[in-house]
């Protein structure tokens, strides 16, 4: 059993605060993806779990037991860095198990788990080659097989895939996710790629300026983002907002059109999915000004009562720039939010 507890864990370097009283539990064998900007602190957290850094205040709890006071290698867990440190002057092999060496595996079980890592990684062609030779891409993939390898409980990933072309991330996200819900292991993973953190979490942690604004479900991300910061960051693109006019009795204006919406005598801020438009008779009138072929739809970005507002349509579609555009918002699609608190108004 290895559930992860991060109990009001706050970090300050000097006068900056760069955590600010986190809480979040991983559940044993969940995936959690901390998702956010550059900078929000997602490697910092990554740190305090593994023991690298200290916390300025608040606990870490790892399968029940309070680690924060413990080093690195009493945590029971592996971690692959943003910056892959891997040996230079050893072979992709030796690199591999370098950690099974440490415990002092026997040869035959340490070649063992060498070979399988190295085959998931689909680095197996390379484990006779310095690891100083490799490219980028080929030393990320080494310092994953590294952590796997160690089949530890917990497994900690800082942006792993980053340095891999589309084609060859896609595949890897797609293996990791396959191996380790295999093996058993509670993973916190870090990306800044929301693509990869849809694909790949069980739960994802999005991260905004030293805090967590919402942890939930991927769909729930996705559909029912907590807070405006959530809606502008998933999603690709992300979300569209207008600002709404109460107009009484649960009725909005909304950039000419008169909608339905919560019952509140403040204004808030419509928002909808570029995807969950549709051209219509009533709607939103839109000014088309830049269009994008992108294969499977049309992006168009438009002009909405001076917004900058974008709609994913159907590829066939004909449209130029200067055309009016009517789009209708998915009815129960649309969300609302509160502009002085940010958050989402139900
Ligand atoms: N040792 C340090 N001393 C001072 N400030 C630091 C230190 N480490 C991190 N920071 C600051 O803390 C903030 C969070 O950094 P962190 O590395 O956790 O970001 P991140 O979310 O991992 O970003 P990225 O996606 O770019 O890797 C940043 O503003 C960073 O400059
Ligand atoms: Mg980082």
């Amino acid at each position: 059993m290895a559930e992860i507890q991060i109990k009001g864990v706050a970090k300050s370097f000097g006068s900056y605060t760069a955590l600010h009283d986190i809480n979040l539990t991983i559940q044993d064998q969940e995936f959690v993806v901390l998702l956010g900007a550059s900078g929000c602190g997602k490697t910092t957290l990554l740190r305090i779990v593994a023991g690298l850094e200290t916390a300025t205040t608040g606990e870490v709890w790892i399968g029940g037991k309070r680690v924060d006071h413990l080093p690195p290698k009493d945590r029971g867990i592996a971690m692959v860095f943003q910056n892959y440190a891997v040996f230079p002057h050893l072979t992709v092999f030796e690199n591999i198990g370098f950690g099974l060496r440490m415990k002092k595996l026997p040869n035959d079980e340490v070649k063992r788990r060498v070979e399988r890592t190295a085959g998931l990684m689909h680095i197996e062609q390379l484990l006779g080659r310095y690891s100083g030779e490799l490219s980028g891409g080929q030393r990320q993939r080494v310092a994953v097989a590294r952590a796997l390898a160690m089949e530890p409980d917990v497994i900690l990933m800082d942006e792993p895939l980053s340095n891999l072309d589309a084609l060859l991330r896609m595949e890897m996200r797609a293996e990791l996710k396959g191996v380790l819900a295999e093996s058993n292991t509670t993973a916190i993973y870090v990306t800044h790629d929301q693509v990869e953190a849809m694909s790949m979490a069980d739960r994802i942690s999005v991260m905004h300026q030293g805090r967590i604004v919402q942890a939930a479900s991927p769909i729930e991300v996705y559909r029912n983002p907590a807070a405006e910061f959530v809606a502008g960051f998933i999603g690709n693109p992300p979300m569209n907002f207008l600002p709404a006019t109460p107009q009484g009795g649960g009725r909005w204006a909304v950039a000419g059109q008169v909608l339905d919406g919560p019952q509140t005598p403040k204004a808030l801020k419509f928002a909808i999915r570029p995807e969950d438009l549709r051209l219509a008779d009533h709607g939103l009138q839109a000014v088309a000004k830049v269009i994008e072929p992108l294969g499977a739809h049309l992006l168009v970005t438009c002009d909405v009562n001076g917004a900058l507002f974008r709609a994913v349509l159907d590829s066939d579609l004909s449209v130029k720039p200067g055309d009016t555009l009517t789009l209708a918002p998915q009815s129960d699609r649309i969300r609302w939010f509160d502009p002085e608190t940010t958050r989402a108004v139900a």
